[in-house]
């Protein structure tokens, strides 16, 4: 299978344009001549532009963390992907469980978002994950299969080449409690297989994993037949510990 792995960074809301600069220069040192895996920032909006400029020249994506399904209009503090275009973004996180359970973004429109970013030609990055109650009620392959099938509602076959899976269970997310391997990779299969019976290329598309990925777990998680990459947080905002991560062996 031709899959590249993909190591992702997700920022969140951390950094000060300083710093993102910093993370950023030091990161294309490190990672930026890669060829045989994807590297890819999340910064915040505010730090976008300086992050572009930081990884000029180099093979580092740079995408957002969110964005709105509208290209313009009255919705106070949103950012559309026209303007994520303008500024030379064309990828993005999309349905993050902390935009979930935090913001209020259910299937509906996370599936808005994603549809939107593709028909703008962006990547769209979107992510699953179960709560705990969820896994330990035994739900978790419907909760991922629901996500996944009505995050990608009307995505044709001819757009998988721009979507990015990112599996990320809640309970993991900054815990420090990290999905074990085996557990990661049924889910990973299963939306494999989901994607499948939506008639879309399941080999083709790129799934990472989420959730407290550290330089110490990196190894065991990718070794997975199904994990493709990994999308991180905390061990992100560091340049030696992302470039550990995306120096997976
Ligand atoms: P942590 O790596 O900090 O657990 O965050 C994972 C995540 O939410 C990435 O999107």
């Amino acid at each position: 299978m031709a899959r590249k792995p993909i190591l992702a960074g997700n920022w969140k809301m951390h950094g000060s344009t300083a710093e993102a600069t910093a993370l950023a220069g030091g990161l294309a040192a490190s990672v930026g001549a890669h060829e045989d895996r994807g590297v890819i920032l999340a910064p915040p909006f505010t730090a976008l532009a300086t992050v572009l400029q930081a990884v000029r020249g180099t093979r580092i994506v740079v995408a957002a963390q969110n964005m709105h399904f509208e290209d313009k209009g009255a919705f106070t503090g949103e950012i559309s992907p026209a303007m994520l275009a303008d500024l030379g973004v064309d990828h993005v996180i999309l349905g993050h469980s902390e935009r979930r359970e935090l913001f209020g973004e259910n299937d509906e429109v996370v599936n808005k978002k994603v549809t939107s970013a593709l028909a703008h030609g962006m990547t769209a990055i979107l992510c699953v994950g179960e709560t705990l109650a969820q896994r330990d009620a035994g739900d978790t392959l419907n909760v991922i299969g629901r996500q996944v099938e009505g995050g990608l509602r009307g995505v044709g076959a001819d757009q998988a080449d721009r979507v990015i899976l990112a599996y990320e269970p809640v309970w993991a997310i900054g815990t420090g409690r990290v999905a074990t391997p085996e557990q990661a990779q049924e889910v990973h299969a299963a939306i494999r297989s989901t994607l499948g019976r939506l008639g879309l290329p399941g080999d083709d598309i790129a799934i990472l994993y989420g959730g407290s990925v550290k330089p110490d777990n990196v190894d065991g998680l990718m070794a997975c037949a199904d994990i493709d990459g990994a999308l991180v947080g905390g061990a992100s905002l560091d340049v030696e510990s992302f470039t550990r991560i995306v120096d997976f062996q």
